[in-house]
């Protein structure tokens, strides 16, 4: 391939510098701007977790109040947008939805297209940030045939959120504050993880200098994909496929003979237990308490005890990823499984954003166009359609 690198799925190949976020996947390290994911996880709420990753430092408490401020005046959408999603069959998948209404909202700001303000480049993030709880709520609204619930603007970020799903009467909602403390800490988990396929393609597409809406657009489809932001829903089907915890060993060999994955289970980065799945893991025993238990806990968590003790998943450094516990949480909280991608986008936004502006701001930084290996043919010569 002459002076060129050959890297497909760029498996060896670093695409940008970033200050971001640090994993170290041997370890089982995760952190954001310096700070462990377990100490952010337990001391910060998600919207200071959001204001670090987009400005590098953690807020005093007067700059938080008025990012918080900023953020509650963006939280409603244009009417447009909302027949827009009414325009939708009534069986739409919700991410099909959040992926049409995000790179719709680009009509509606096109001064969003000056990315080069820094003034209006953060007025546009804040806007996303504020935006996407409300068209993942109206899309959840839309399929299950109920009016929207505009923005409660006295609620938490999280509590917001769960009004805008849940809201059934004209008596002002309370969320169970053990819920909306873990979708907090669960938006704080997802909230980046370097250079994932999603962020690749909001830097990629970004790197075209196109409006942030529609990179915004293309990172949440990239989100979209089963070997992405599907897998929760995956170990949910496998967990019912088990049915009890007495057929877990069964199914183990199974996996072991090669009839399918664990779901749940392996991760390229991370050959150690995801820190995230441990945080999850606690979680879900404080959810189970304050509403109830999801039953199918006790498959999973024998699962686990059988599979961490196993030598087919010990020798392939293969542990519990993110997804494993997450999808039983959101289950027990009432959310549709088709709703778990969109809960992951809404974490995932502010360091999806955070790294587009790094991107805009890297000196080194370029169009995005890597070059290929043609294996295709040689010169030859074109035949007219009659004589073919
Ligand atoms: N169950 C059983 N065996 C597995 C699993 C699993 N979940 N994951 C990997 N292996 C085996 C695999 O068969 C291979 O064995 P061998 O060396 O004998 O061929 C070895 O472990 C290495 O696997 P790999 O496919 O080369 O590893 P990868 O880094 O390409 O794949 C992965 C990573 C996450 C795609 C994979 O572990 C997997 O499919 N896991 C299940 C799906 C899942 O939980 N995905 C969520 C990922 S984390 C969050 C996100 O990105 O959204």
């Amino acid at each position: 391939f002459g002076m060129m690198s050959y890297d497909p799925a760029f498996t060896n190949t670093a695409s940008c510098s970033s200050k971001i976020t640090f994993i170290d996947g041997d370890a089982g390290i995760l952190r954001y701007r310096g700070y462990p994911i377990e100490q952010l996880a337990e001391g910060a709420s998600f919207l200071e977790v959001v204001y670090l990753l987009m400005n590098g430092e953690l807020p005093q408490k007067k700059a938080l109040d008025t990012f918080a401020h900023e953020i509650v005046m963006h939280t409603m959408v244009h009417e447009n947008i909302r027949e827009l999603m009414d325009g939708f069959r009534y069986d739409a998948h919700p991410m099909g939805m959040l992926i049409s209404t995000v790179s719709a909202l680009s009509t509606f700001y096109p001064e969003a297209k000056k990315i080069e303000d820094a003034e209006n480049r953060r007025l546009q993030m804040v806007r996303m940030i504020a935006k996407i709880p409300t068209l993942a709520a109206y899309a959840y609204r839309h399929r299950r045939g109920l009016p929207v619930v505009y923005p409660d603007n006295d609620l938490s970020y999280a509590g917001n959120f769960l009004n805008m799903m849940f809201k059934m009467t004209e008596t002002k909602y309370k969320p169970n504050p053990a819920v909306e403390n873990a979708l907090d800490v669960l938006f704080t988990l997802h909230a980046d993880h370097e250079q994932n396929c999603s962020a690749n393609a909001m830097r990629g597409v970004g790197s075209s200098k196109v409006d942030p809406y529609s990179a915004l657009a293309a990172a949440c489809a990239a989100l979209y994909g089963p070997l992405h932001g599907g897998a929760n829903e995956e170990v949910i089907h496998m967990l019912h496929k088990i049915g009890s915890k007495s057929k877990v060993p069964e199914f183990i060999e199974s996996v072991k003979k090669g009839e399918g994955r664990l779901m749940g289970f392996g991760h390229r980065v991370y050959k150690n237990y995801d820190p995230r799945a441990k945080v999850i893991k606690r979680l879900a025993d404080e959810v189970f308490d304050a509403i109830g238990k999801n039953p199918l806990i006790d498959i999973a968590v024998e699962l686990e005890r059988i599979a961490l003790e196993d030598e087919y998943f010990v020798k392939r450094k293969l542990y519990p990823n993110v997804d494993f516990y997450s999808g039983l949480i959101y289950q027990a909280m009432g959310l549709p499984m088709d709703m778990y991608p969109v809960l992951f986008a809404i974490g995932r936004t502010p360091g999806w954003l955070a790294q587009w502006e790094e991107m805009l701001l890297d000196s080194e930084q370029k169009i995005a166009r890597p070059r290929q290996v043609y294996l295709g043919y040689d010169q030859r010569d074109f035949v007219a359609i009659d004589k073919r």
